[in-house]
């Protein structure tokens, strides 16, 4: 399958691109280089030192791999240049990742909340317009969040697989079901343009025929594939600073240069988990299970497991003797929540979960150590807060 990969030079992207290489299909990477430039802006580096896009394409190539290209552009802005180049390659499936996909970086300032909305939303818009006026038949893989969901209390009911099948009462007495997009319940900016994506997809679908899979995806832990492990130059990213380190990622990071893991408000907030090798095999998955043409959005959530944070922050704290810290939540969001996931498509598809285990917990708490000289301690801790309120508890915990 030639499948363009957008987003391709990031976490989740590039060991996706490698993956579907391997894999053997003609793989395009797109990416306007965005996050690089972010790290930039905000003086923090990946932990793990990443060569450049260019390095990485002939690093591939030297240990083996089925070459891939690089295409710099911006989905959300050079929608001429977009809508040529699949004139040009035709794709048979496109993998877009290209958002901008932090929600503290989202909650910063009104600056990245309008910069968070224009990307996102106006990619996934240009993504589907050009591909109606190209004409081809092209199948989107597009990842979503669990956030869209929401985190309030879902009062222990399973959410399931993008759809929900409710009952209306009417005034006759007389009920009837339909089966709609389960309501959306973005807790940040960030979450809400996944919301925005959703119902753009859905009305492409609908009107076009649009075909695509939208996979909830939840919060990714680890960093390399036995792919990006074959050379140095191939690595993968870890994201460790305030905005964009994810939540068990950190706390592996904080444990392996004795810094306390960082627990915010009680810790009761639970989320969605998914290794990074599970993450890519998902995308293979469902790039090789395409809806067929006429079929309505096939939602996937791709996650393999619930946990409470603070729970995680007690069994990294157990495995590393780390010392854990409470702070202040700088999110505006319930206090303690339930999250009870249907994840059936992909364990039907023949996915085999990698689920929290002491030894890859521990592979991570490696790399951390082998590039703890690259930390900057003064990122570590979460400074963009969701409203003033949450400003004011943040500042004064912070001394
Ligand atoms: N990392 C996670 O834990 C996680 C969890 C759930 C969902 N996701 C979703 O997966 C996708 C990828 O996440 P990630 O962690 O790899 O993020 P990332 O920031 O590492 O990668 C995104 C890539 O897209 C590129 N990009 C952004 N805007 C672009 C644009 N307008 N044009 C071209 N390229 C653009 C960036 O330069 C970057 O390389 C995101 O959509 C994110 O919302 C990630």
């Amino acid at each position: 399958m030639k499948v363009l990969v957008l987003g391709g030079d990031g976490f989740c992207g590039w060991p996706c691109a490698v993956n579907l290489a391997d894999a053997g299909h003609d793989v395009v990477i797109v990416d306007n280089l965005s996050r690089r430039k972010i790290d930039i802006d905000l003086e923090v580096e990946s932990l793990t030192p990443i060569a450049t896009i260019s390095e990485r394409l002939r690093a591939w190539e030297q240990v083996g791999g089925r070459a891939m290209r690089f295409v710099s552009l911006d989905i959300a802005r050079d929608y001429d240049l977009l809508l040529g180049l699949l004139r040009s390659e035709r794709p048979q499936a496109i993998v877009h990742f290209a958002e901008q996909r932090a929600a503290p970086y989202s909650m910063k300032s009104s600056a990245t909340k309008r910069y968070t909305v224009d990307n996102n939303v106006n990619g996934t818009h240009n993504l589907l317009a050009s591909i109606v006026e190209s004409g081809l038949d092209i199948h989107i893989v597009h990842l979503g969040t669990m956030g869209v969901y929401g985190y309030g209390s879902h009062r222990g009911a399973t959410i399931p697989e993008g759809y929900l099948t409710v009952e209306v009462p009417q005034a006759d007495g007389s009920r009837f079901t339909e089966k709609i997009l389960h309501p959306t319940d973005p807790g940040s900016v960030y979450h809400m343009t996944k919301t925005l994506d959703q119902l753009l997809f859905y009305y492409y679908n609908k009107n076009d025929s649009i075909r695509v899979t939208d996979l909830h995806q939840g919060i990714v832990w680890g960093t390399n594939t036995a792919l990006t492990d074959r050379d140095p130059r191939l690595t993968n990213r870890f994201d460790y600073d305030g905005d964009y380190g994810t939540v068990l990622n950190r706390f592996l990071m904080q444990a392996a240069i004795g810094y306390p893991l960082t627990v915010h408000g009680t810790g009761g907030q639970t989320r969605a988990f998914i290794h990074i090798r599970d993450s890519v095999r998902c995308v293979q998955l469902a790039l090789e299970n395409p809806p067929s043409s006429g079929e309505k959005v096939k939602i996937f959530n791709q996650m393999t497991e619930s946990h409470q944070v603070g729970q995680l922050a007690h069994k990294v704290a157990a495995l590393t003797g780390a010392e854990i810290r409470y702070q202040a939540n700088p999110r505006k969001e319930a206090i303690e929540n339930d999250l009870i996931v249907d994840n059936r498509c992909f364990l039907e598809l023949g996915l085999q979960p990698t689920t929290l285990d002491d030894g890859l917990l521990k592979e991570v708490v490696e790399v951390a150590r082998r590039w703890a000289d690259r930390c900057d301690r003064s990122r570590i801790p979460c400074l963009s807060a969701w409203t003033s309120r949450q400003a004011e508890a943040l500042s004064s915990t912070q001394g």
